[in-house]
């Protein structure tokens, strides 16, 4: 399928691994260039890999987004070195490291950290780009939920109840901006093998001693064959197909939708 998006300037917050690592990748083999942007250093040696890799252009940037004044520094310096900003993903994502299961295991204290993180990330990204975005009436803006936004999770609830307020930002983008052609969806990934994945395991076991022997494996099996209808993980490439479909001419009306890619996790009847 020719996605058409050869040349297009795209910013991944988040892209020093896991899913936003895999999305970065995935535009660049549409020949896309690529601002990989993340508050770990380690984003420096994924942009020079994913180049060596695919053979594109790639910028990476170290930034925290829940400061804005880096991330309006980050788009402005975008604009200047490339010209322009095509697509806006917004990949970053932590955990509490408690498990919330009753949600008072964890202290109201526990919450705003992660509310930064998971909610004013996207609420700074997308204030940031919509003046470089706006006045070019085109482009996509793509942020990166949860199934945990959509179904009461005990995991981990400011994480979830983070997530749920991505949705609804993502909505009030969608509605706002398309007025200037511009679409944002929101992805909603289920069970994926990363970082962030392994730290829900390792939240699960600090509750309990007894369950120090379940390795990562067996609860992550456990957990697929109990909540996902398709019983198996879903993967990073799967969650970057479906960005690169978004951000193309394929999904030229497709605005302000989540798009569960779960194995069927959440189903709304
Ligand atoms: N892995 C899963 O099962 C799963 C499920 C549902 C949703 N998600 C979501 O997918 C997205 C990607 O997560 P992942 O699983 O790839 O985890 P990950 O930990 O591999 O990636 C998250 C990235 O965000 C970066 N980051 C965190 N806070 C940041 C900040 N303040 N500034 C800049 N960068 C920051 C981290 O350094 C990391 O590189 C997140 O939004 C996450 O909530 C993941």
């Amino acid at each position: 399928m020719d996605l058409k998006l050869e040349n297009q300037i795209v910013v991944v917050l988040g892209a020093a691994g896991g899913i936003g690592r895999a999305i970065a990748h995935r535009f660049l083999e549409e020949k896309c260039r690529v601002v990989l942007a993340d508050r770990n250093d380690m984003v420096e040696q994924v942009a020079q890999e994913l180049h060596q890799i695919t053979g594109g252009d790639t910028l990476p940037v170290m930034l925290d987004v829940t400061k804005y004044d880096e991330v309006t520094a980050l788009m402005d310096s975008v604009l200047t070195q490339w010209g322009a900003l095509d697509h806006l993903i917004v990949a970053v994502g932590a955990g509490s490291g408690k498990f919330g299961d009753p949600f008072w295991n964890l202290s109201p204290v526990d919450w705003p950290a992660i509310v930064e993180q998971n909610l004013m990330s996207v609420v700074n990204a997308a204030h940031a780009a919509v003046p470089h975005m706006v006045p070019r009436c085109l482009g996509t803006m793509l942020f990166v939920s949860s199934v945990a936004g959509q179904i009461g999770s005990t995991t981990d609830p400011p994480y979830s109840a983070a997530k749920a307020a991505v949705i609804n930002f993502g909505q009030c983008a969608a509605r706002d901006l398309a007025r200037h052609n511009i679409r944002v969806n929101i992805l909603s990934p289920g069970m994926v093998k990363t970082g962030l994945n392994q730290l829900t395991h390792q939240a699960w076991q600090k509750m309990d001693p007894s369950r120090a022997s379940v390795s990562y494996e067996d609860w992550a099996a456990e957990k697929i064959q109990r909540v996902t209808p398709l019983g198996r993980w879903q993967t990073p490439d799967n969650m970057a197909d479906m960005a690169v479909f978004l951000a193309s001419h394929r999904a030229a009306n497709v605005t302000g939708q989540t798009l569960n890619v779960d194995g069927g996790q959440v189903m709304h009847a």
